[in-house]
């Protein structure tokens, strides 16, 4: 198969209250606000290549809209496309704002993924403009703001066959899972389109609602600049729901808080590279520190809150073993993610 898609271009996230977040992001994480169009918001990171990486939606509750990945080529698109009709999807076309002719679909887990080929390159205004050739813009100002967008955490009734129909549908690599220690059930696993450890993570949702979202995450350069984030958001009020840490799984460094949606975001750096285009998959288990690489640090409850809120469990149905019931209802609290 040829290769089909490249990177996370960008994701769209419902807001009840798209001013207050979108103040957040250009106050508190150092996002810069590109357009508004019919009450949608497009942001950008200062490193971000193309126009925006972040669209804020007006919405009832916090969830995600679409996730974005630009395919490598045309051809790449026509493609997915074709494979996405084989595999008994129906595809939408249509003009995407500043990304011309793009795809979206709902996969089987009810999540909304955007396909594109084309695509608007940013281009800074002189007063941000670098004086380095390779960036986009100036560095941003904002103490730890991202350098670009990074990886979307969805969630899943079922981790393995998720990552299972995105490898044969999209050409993902599923690089390593995390089962649980007491009974064979996948709670989180982490699937990627190039080198990283993964630009696409999946947990495990014991509630009845499809199409979830964990979290999404930012790419800083540094542990140092990702320590100074953690500092200046304690410093203005904002509570730091868990970290600064390294995961064992991806082995990146790690700090997640939430913007005023409640959605959960994280900012991300370190991390391992990986070139091999035939890998199998890694089997961590959260006592081998698949969450938490320092196996010292128990993870919040409140990680366990995917978006939008679940409107009720699923988990409790008759013939579902109380342990791995317990797993559904609670993945990270035996941190199993990443
Ligand atoms: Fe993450």
């Amino acid at each position: 198969m040829i290769k089909l898609l490249s990177h996370l271009s960008h994701v769209a996230i419902t807001s009840p209250d798209v001013e207050a977040s979108v103040e957040f992001y250009t106050t508190h994480v150092g996002l810069t606000e590109v357009a508004r169009e019919d009450g949608r918001v497009y942001l950008r990171c200062w490193g971000d290549y193309y126009a925006y990486s972040v669209v804020v939606v007006p919405g009832d509750e916090p969830s995600l809209e679409t996730m974005a990945w630009r395919t490598s080529s045309a051809e790449a698109l026509e493609e997915a496309a074709r494979r996405l009709q084989a595999a008994g999807v129906d595809v939408e076309w249509f003009d995407g704002y500043r990304i011309g002719k793009a795809l979206r679909f709902v996969g089987p887990w009810g999540h909304s993924m955007t396909l594109h080929w084309d695509v608007e390159r940013h281009t800074a205004q002189p007063r941000t403009a670098s004086i380095y050739p390779d960036r986009p813009e100036k560095r941003s100002t904002v103490a730890g703001a991202p350098r670009q967008l990074d990886h979307v955490t969805v969630a899943t009734s079922d981790v393995d066959a998720f990552a299972k129909w995105y490898d044969d549908v999209l050409g993902f690599r599923t690089m390593a899972r995390t089962v649980l220690d007491e009974a064979p059930v996948s709670v989180f696993s982490v699937l990627t389109t190039n080198e990283k450890s993964h630009d696409l993570g999946v947990v495990l949702d014991g509630s009845t609602r499809a199409g979830r979202v964990n979290h999404y995450a930012f790419w800083v350069d540094t542990r140092e600049e990702l320590l100074i984030a953690a500092d200046v958001l304690m410093e203005n009020g904002i509570p730091i729901e868990y970290g600064p840490s390294i995961h064992g799984i991806g082995e990146q460094n790690f700090l997640y808080y939430r913007e005023p949606s409640t959605l959960r975001i994280e900012l991300n750096t370190g991390g391992y590279r990986n070139y091999v285009p035939d890998w199998e998959p890694n089997t961590w288990k959260p006592s081998l520190g698949s969450n938490n690489f320092y196996r010292n640090g128990a993870m919040p409850m409140s990680m366990t809150e995917s978006f939008p809120p679940a409107d009720g469990p699923s988990a409790t149905e008759e013939g579902v073993p109380e342990e791995i019931r317990e797993a559904l209802l609670n993945p990270y609290a035996v941190q199993g993610r990443g």
